[in-house]
């Protein structure tokens, strides 16, 4: 039996979880810090890391009463090491560090995108070859992973990610922090009737939704200069259509060329249900072809995640130096178990 405890404090959430075995949790708990940060529009990074002091003695304790377990039961703790926000990640792995010298028990730090991609082992083992679609409030990844945690970056966004042009789209229609989730609600119920241009049509894996987030709040400024208000359920709905399409042809395009069995979707727009249903649909006309969705609990930033990931590199032996520092700019390459830095 194995009990890891983990930790994930890379932006706006202090989470910690305790996974028992494969896919066991005992305890999840997320002390999140959206309502603070809305008022700002956006994550306040200094902010951020002071409530993330304020919190992090409380959700041990209570990840620990919940699982019913002592500190000292814990076979390896595990930690987000990076990309994130440095003050927010020093605080996580702070703790972690601590509670790996004064129990003695072995440091895993993860890659907070390898997280994201292992949600996916949450329900079942995921299978190989593997493209995961990462598509986050930071990143926007297709991600070869011929066997477990080997990871190849096929395609990446050569601007903004996927949540963040959500975001300031929603921002421009003054929609409530985080956009994301408002306007995939505001998108299911109406069409799509405004023309946007299609990102980055070349062929390549690689995405670009800076234009089409630019056309959006272009559209936006004209017609308030002009006078006349736009119908924003149909300009989420636009939107929203053209993103969808754009992730999925150029997943479903990967796939063929490196012969996937099975497709998953990580990061915070996983819980995109449109993005799901789409998904799910283009997957059932392709022979052979499996998909694999988080749970809903899991999509957006938990521990969870770090606890899935944290389990095939402890499995692996593969465990960090007590030096272990946090890496803002982190490559998930590097992180390939053979590979040379798991540090
Ligand atoms: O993975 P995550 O929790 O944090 C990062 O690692 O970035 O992702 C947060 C992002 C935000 O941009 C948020 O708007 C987006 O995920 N998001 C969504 C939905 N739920 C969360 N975007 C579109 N549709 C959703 N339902
Ligand atoms: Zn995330």
């Amino acid at each position: 039996m194995s009990l890891i405890l983990a930790i994930e404090s890379s932006c706006d959430e202090m989470a910690m979880a305790v996974l028992k075995d494969e896919r066991t949790f005992l305890s999840s708990v997320i002390a999140s810090q959206i309502d603070v940060h809305a008022m700002y529009g956006g994550v306040v990074p200094e902010i951020a890391s002071r409530k993330h002091v304020e919190c992090v003695s409380i959700v041990l304790k209570e990840v620990l009463e919940k699982a019913n377990i002592a500190i000292e039961d814990i076979d390896a703790v595990a930690v987000t090491k990076g990309p994130g926000l440095v003050g927010s990640l020093h605080i996580g792995l702070q703790v972690a560090k601590t509670i790996s010298l004064a129990f003695d028990k072995p440091l895993i730090g993860v890659h907070h995108i390898a997280g994201h991609i292992y949600a996916n082992n949450f329900e079942k083992e995921m299978i190989y070859p593997h493209m995961s679609l990462v598509v986050s409030g930071g990143h926007s990844e297709l991600v070869l992973i011929k066997a477990p945690f080997q990871f190849e970056i096929v395609g990446m966004t050569l601007d903004d990610a996927v949540g963040e042009a959500y975001d300031k789209v929603g921002r421009v229609l003054q929609l409530p922090y985080p956009g994301g989730p408002v306007i995939d609600k505001m998108a299911a119920s109406a069409i799509p009737t405004y023309d946007l241009p299609n990102p980055l049509n070349d062929g390549s894996y690689n995405f670009s939704f800076s234009g089409l987030k630019s056309a959006v709040i272009n559209l936006h400024h004209n017609a308030t200069q002009r006078g006349e208000v736009l119908n924003k359920e149909e300009l989420a709905a636009s939107f929203q259509k053209v993103v969808l399409t754009t992730l999925i042809n150029k997943t479903m395009a990967a796939c063929q060329e490196f012969g996937v069995k099975e497709i998953s979707i990580a990061g915070g727009v996983s819980a995109n249900r449109g993005l799901r249903k789409a998904m799910q649909e283009a997957v059932d006309r392709r022979e052979g072809l499996s998909l694999s969705l988080p749970p809903m609990s899991c999509c957006t930033d938990n521990a969870m995640m770090i606890a899935l990931a944290a389990k095939q590199m402890y499995d692996n032996n593969v465990f960090s130096s007590i030096d272990l520092s946090v890496r803002p700019n982190l490559n998930l390459e590097d992180e390939t178990i053979g590979g040379n830095d798991n540090g």
